[in-house]
């Protein structure tokens, strides 16, 4: 499905789960291409006025998944740019339609899970896994990746990633994969 010519390859979305390092390679990669970079959690509290955690406390996940999908609405507009969308943001088709709508090209990061539940560690900031015991939230981590899955598996190039390199690395590579994609497309 890579590189058939239908793409956008000047909008580039990351998506992926928590703690896969959307954010860090993401603005490494905008950098390297010196386009601007857009993060679909950021905008959402910019337009609610309140963190995510207080969103998801005070209004409720679905509260924040129409912000989301307004967040990509918003992001999507901006080309080119590298965009890194918020780790549930793949599990709603609505989301989906407005990726596909304007042919971006979109990256799974992914990671093995031991580094994911790593990365995550004791962070309050994921709200999904607030409150949880460490043996909990890793089971919760191990079930939330496998339902995720099919959704993440729709991206238009899977990009794995470990830490044998450094975010700045991953993104040289993956700038790199983008070349050689839009080249040969
Ligand atoms: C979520 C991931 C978070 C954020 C929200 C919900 C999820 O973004 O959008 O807490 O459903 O996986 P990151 O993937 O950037 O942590």
């Amino acid at each position: 499905r890579v590189g058939d010519g239908r793409f956008q390859m000047s909008c580039v979305v990351l998506i992926g789960f928590m703690g896969v390092g959307k954010s860090v390679v993401g603005s490494a990669l905008a950098g390297k291409l010196s386009w601007p970079f857009l993060d679909t959690d950021e905008i959402v509290e910019e337009q609610a006025g309140i963190p995510i955690s207080t969103l998801f406390e005070e209004r409720g996940e679905p509260a924040f998944r129409k912000l989301e999908s307004e967040a990509i609405a918003i992001a999507l507009t901006e080309d080119p740019s590298v965009i890194s969308l918020g780790g549930g943001a793949p599990t709603q088709a609505s989301n989906w339609d407005l990726l596909r709508k304007i042919q971006a090209f979109v990256v799974w990061l992914d990671a093995p899970v031991e580094i994911i539940v790593d990365r995550i560690g004791t962070a309050g900031s994921r709200p999904l896994l607030a409150g949880l015991d460490q043996e909990s939230r890793n089971a919760k981590i191990v079930d939330m990746l496998a339902v995720r899955r099919s959704s993440y598996e729709m991206a238009n190039l899977r990009f794995f990633t470990d830490n044998t390199a450094s975010p700045m690395e991953w993104a040289a590579r993956l700038a790199s994969d983008l070349e050689h994609l839009k080249a040969t497309a």
